[in-house]
């Protein structure tokens, strides 16, 4: 009996365990910061919330990417709470609290509730406290509200919210930098440091349509959507550089003054995007009297202005400390020319059209003035600004004019120049602090402590019973919400249909909408009324030889690829010797039928290179498994009712090469004349660049509205002679012409009247495709690089 019972309790704690760290906290209950198992998880296991470590000692409630323990979001960053006592409680009135040390409230949500409540985390990241959970969901307060650094997907940022960064990378409490809607509906990045604030993005000297801003729609949202695209009311938009690609992501704005974009590739936090590239640019960043460096390898680098020393090696936003004593007297005074340093912003004086000894006499005529700036307009005038501050102080090859600094007549010039200072870390580092909180222990006699164990056993296999039971309900009422929510693969997830199925979706295959070197692609309505293109892999292909095993791991590493640029795997069929894969039907057919039906103008022709371009960087550079694609043509490219392409039939040479390593017509099987490679011919080892060479030839071929294959009387005697063709033909007319007229001359005649537009797309398009076609595939750009290149267009084109 007793081993029974004791059994009982044992079943009956596992399962609370499991509740309590698998879904949600409900109403009267708690998360101790002593127990770390306390920790609610979203139900699709990318999310935890609970208690997080910052310094001895020192806990913050957070939500973290269970996987890194990335933190995105915090309940108490400036009031980290002690390791003993401290709880998250969910109240009987609704309200949810932090208390600290089982003392003092250091956060709470302030919501009230008659109803019972549940704090559950959402598979966005979102932590949501929801009333009355059964029946319906009404939210009393999310997490999603009150950002603290972070930005998840689908978060809004909206007028009443903005980003606070953190103060370095060590310490989470709220640091000097701003992401927030500005009065003129602007998204701006703000410095508010301890004396001064002032907005550095977009830059302050831009006018806002001069950045490319609007100011006319004050609803004010912005918002960062699943596959990397950012959108917000004042017209600023941007795609992260691995943009279509549903992977987790965050926005963030670091303690540098830096919004960036992070993607998780391979378990590593990448960086797809960035607002400022030029470090320097973000004010206060190194502090007051010293300047920034910038540079594109090494990064950014503080220094202190001569004569200046640095107040806290490890931390540069406090700045630097002049050696000196300046007095008021001018013939104590002199001035250090520093060449390519602007002091940005906080001028006491300006004045145009003035000399050099007007200006320099201002400055000594005021005590406080600690330097001038004398810069050329653009009239060819004389300005000056004197300063009594010098902040933003920043190493600019660009700009037109010097600052000189006021030092005093008697400084050595060994006091000058000697320097003290090390290499700034990027992100000055601090050493985590011990936190100092008082909290006594109340002592408690032996009899009343015997009591209240006894009460609260009693209480507690009660309370478990409860709980179990509440858990299940809840459990049930949260995978029913969680079938509605977001899912990272197809809907209808990746499926194994057995061939009698296929056979009656395809009417016995009867309706070929294609045929490549791998088989034969029919149209086919699948059960639930999807339609399906269903390719019949040829069984040389295959092969007879090879396992199920074999095929089902190759078939499965296809199916988890998931890009909008990228043709989506519905499943596949494996039965005796058939084998098929399923794939989702693009009604607008092939790029080959769309360029030889002439139904495609400039724009169009461009965004499927670019679209084409994202979905082969993808394949080559950001699966799991590196894959090439090697038979890249105009019919494996598919449009959708958008014109948006997706690249169809990458992987198979997967399915291939097992077979083929013995194979001695390696080459005949791959690629399709026309289209390859030199190496091919050469045997020469096959890399990426085969697919960067075929899809130059694409490009080139939608540029020019010529196919590879069909230039010429088309003696075919090599593969080589025949891709020549239409390359020798455009490099002919690259080499006659001068400037960029040349791609003019190459232009498929049929469309060329609407050109104008276009234009300098169209250049970049051909300047691109003549890299891709280099003989030496060493000189061929990677295809991130096309996009790159593709996406900012640049002005020297030609
Ligand atoms: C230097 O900065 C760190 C981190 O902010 C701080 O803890 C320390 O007290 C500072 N030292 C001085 C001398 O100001
Ligand atoms: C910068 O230098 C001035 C003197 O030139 C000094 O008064 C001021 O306190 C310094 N700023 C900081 C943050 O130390
Ligand atoms: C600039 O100053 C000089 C001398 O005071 C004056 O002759 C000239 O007209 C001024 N130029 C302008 C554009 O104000
Ligand atoms: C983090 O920085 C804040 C502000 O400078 C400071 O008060 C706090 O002690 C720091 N916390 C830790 C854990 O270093």
């Amino acid at each position: 009996m007793a081993v029974s019972s004791i059994l009982y309790i044992l079943l009956l704690l596992s399962l609370s365990f499991r509740c309590s760290s698998s879904s949600s906290l409900n109403s009267g209950f708690s998360l101790s910061v002593e127990k770390p198992e306390d920790v609610i998880l979203s139900q699709n296991g990318v999310f935890s919330a609970g208690f997080y470590l910052v310094g001895e000692n020192a806990y913050v409630f957070s939500v973290w990417f269970t996987q890194n323990r990335t933190v995105i979001w915090t309940a108490n960053r400036d009031q980290p709470v002690n390791g003993k006592r401290s709880s998250l409680s969910l109240l009987k009135t609704g309200n949810l609290v932090l208390s600290d040390a089982g003392q003092f409230n250091v956060w709470s949500t302030g919501t009230v509730s008659s109803l019972p409540t549940h704090l559950v985390l959402n598979n966005n990241g979102n932590l949501v406290l929801y009333e009355n959970p059964i029946r319906g969901s009404k939210i009393l307060w999310q997490s999603f509200d009150f950002p603290t650094d972070t930005l998840l997907p689908g978060q809004q940022l909206t007028r009443f919210t903005k980003l606070v960064s953190g103060r370095s990378e060590t310490n989470q409490s709220s640091g000097f930098y701003r992401f927030l809607f500005d009065d003129n509906n602007i998204l701006s990045l703000l410095y508010d440091g301890p004396d001064v604030s002032s907005k550095y993005w977009p830059s302050p000297w831009l006018l806002s349509w001069e950045a490319g801003r609007s100011t006319y729609n004050s609803s004010r949202i912005a918002v960062l959507d699943s596959i990397g695209g950012f959108s917000s009311t004042d017209k600023y938009n941007f795609t992260t550089s691995d943009y279509g690609a549903l992977i987790q992501r965050r926005l963030k704005l670091d303690p540098d003054g830096n919004i960036r974009v992070y993607s998780l590739q391979n378990n590593l936090w990448k960086v797809t995007w960035q607002a400022i590239s030029d470090s320097c640019i973000v004010h206060g960043i190194c502090g007051a009297n010293s300047t920034c460096i910038y540079d594109p390898k090494e990064g950014r680098k503080c220094l202190c202005l001569p004569g200046y020393r640095v107040k806290n090696h490890s931390d540069w936003s406090y700045g630097c400390e002049p050696k000196f004593q300046l007095s008021c007297d001018k013939n104590e005074s002199t001035f250090f020319k520093l060449f390519d340093v602007e002091l940005y912003g906080y001028d006491v004086v300006y004045v145009k059209n003035i000399t050099f000894n007007d200006c320099k006499d201002d400055c000594l005529n005021d005590c406080d003035c600690k330097a001038f700036q004398y810069t050329m307009d653009q009239q060819g005038l004389f300005q000056c600004f004197t300063k009594r501050v010098m902040l933003n102080g920043h190493h600019s090859p660009s700009f037109e004019g010097a600052t000189y600094l006021r030092l005093p007549r008697s400084l050595s010039s060994n006091v000058l120049f000697r320097e003290e200072e090390e290499p700034t870390q990027e992100n000055g580092n601090v050493c985590p602090v011990k936190l100092e909180r008082a909290y006594t222990k109340r002592h408690v006699s032996s009899f009343v402590k015997f009591f209240l164990w006894f009460a609260v056993s009693i209480g507690v296999v009660e309370v478990l019973l409860i709980f179990t039971i509440w858990c299940s309900l809840i459990t049930k009422q949260n995978s029913s919400r969680n079938q509605q929510g977001y899912n990272f693969l197809s809907p209808f997830g990746f499926k194994r249909f057995t061939y009698s199925e296929l056979k009656q979706a395809t009417k016995g295959f009867t309706e070929e909408i294609g045929r490549g070197s791998g088989g034969i692609v029919y149209k086919g309505v699948l059960g639930d009324q999807r339609i399906a293109a269903i390719k019949k892999l040829n069984n040389n292909i295959v092969g007879a030889k090879q396992e199920e095993g074999e095929f089902l791991a190759e078939v499965s590493i296809i199916g988890r690829l998931n890009h909008m640029n990228l043709i989506e795997m519905w499943g596949y069929c494996a039965e005796g010797k058939h084998r098929l894969l399923v794939y989702e039907y693009m009604g607008k057919g092939s790029l080959a039928e769309n360029l030889k039906s002439n139904t495609l103008d400039w724009t169009k022709r461009y965004n499927i290179a670019l679209g084409t371009a994202r979905g082969l960087a993808y394949l080559h550079e950001e699966c799991l498994e590196w894959i090439l694609h090697c038979d890249i043509k105009p019919h494996n490219i598919l449009l959708d009712s958008n014109y948006q392409p997706k690249v169809a039939d990458f992987g198979l040479s997967k399915l291939q090469n097992r077979n083929d390593q013995n194979s001695k017509n390696f080459s005949v099987i791959r690629g399709t004349r026309g289209y390859m490679a030199p190496e091919w011919l050469f045997n020469l080892p096959v890399t990426s660049k085969v697919d960067v060479y075929s899809y130059g030839i694409v490009v080139l071929e939608m540029i020019t509205g010529r196919s590879p294959t069909r230039m010429g009387t088309g003696t075919d005697e090599d593969e080589g002679a025949n891709n020549g063709r239409l390359l020798t033909w455009v490099r002919e007319k690259r080499k006659k012409t001068t400037s960029c007229s040349w791609v003019e001359q190459i232009l498929d005649a049929a469309i060329v009247s609407e050109y104008g537009v276009e234009k300098r797309k169209m250049e970049t398009l051909a300047k691109v495709a003549m890299e891709c076609v280099e003989e030496d595939r060493d000189a061929r750009p990677t295809m991130s690089q096309v996009v790159e290149m593709l996406q900012s267009q640049e002005d020297d084109a030609c």
